[in-house]
């Protein structure tokens, strides 16, 4: 028989990647107006608002992933609760791409199954590394948004309050990793990571 977790974990996956999302919490900046860009401007901000859906999906896959082998209960709950406000951010910025009149990655599949794949086994490598895992994750993804702040027009207030409020989260989520116990992983580890998030964001800001 199939456990039901794994249903569960399956159909949340069919909703990451194939949409649409809801969210918990109002969209940042909806009550500001949709700026008046250029084509190239729209085409920019639509294109790093995919990226950073690319990288909600693969959150939500990493905490799936995380949250099948982690040991720890308070773990768990703060994984669950994480991930939660993770659906916010999926939610936030399928929204936007379609403001944008963008779309969202056709990898989509390939880049849930390939985290929900190293958030098992970094899950697995007990509740100590799997928090430093996640918190040098949320810590990079910080450093990205970052980026994106500053390559985003100006006058895109809409998706600057997103990336903005994104921001904030994920900072957070950082913090809380290490507070519960997450040990800060060896460099080359952290190498690692940078180097397959560079390849996912290269690769998702044009497929
Ligand atoms: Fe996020
Ligand atoms: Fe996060």
């Amino acid at each position: 028989m199939i456990p039901d977790r794994l249903i569960l974990s399956f159909d949340r996956a069919l909703r990451t990647v194939f949409g649409p999302s809801r969210g918990s919490r109002p969209v940042p900046g909806e009550d500001l107006a949709e700026p008046e860009l250029t084509p190239v401007e729209r085409a920019e901000a639509a294109a790093l608002m995919r990226v950073n859906h690319v990288g909600e999906v693969c959150a939500q896959a990493l905490y799936q992933g995380q949250a099948l082998t982690a040991r720890d209960f308070t773990a768990k709950a703060t994984l669950a609760q994480a991930a939660a406000e993770e659906v916010d951010h999926l939610a936030w910025t399928e929204r936007r791409i379609a403001e944008l009149g963008g779309r969202r990655s056709l990898l989509n599949p390939l880049w849930y199954a390939s985290s929900y794949a190293i958030g098992a086994l970094a899950g697995l490598a007990g509740d100590r590394w799997s928090l430093g895992f996640l918190a040098e994750t949320e810590r990079q993804v910080v450093a990205h948004l970052e980026s994106h702040l500053n390559r985003l027009s100006h006058q895109d207030a809409r998706s600057r309050a997103v990336l903005t409020a994104m921001k904030r989260d994920e900072a957070k989520h950082a913090t809380s990793a290490l507070h519960l116990g997450g040990s800060e992983l060896p460099l080359p580890y952290r190498a690692l990571m940078r180097v397959a998030s560079k390849v996912m964001t290269t690769t998702a800001y044009w497929v």
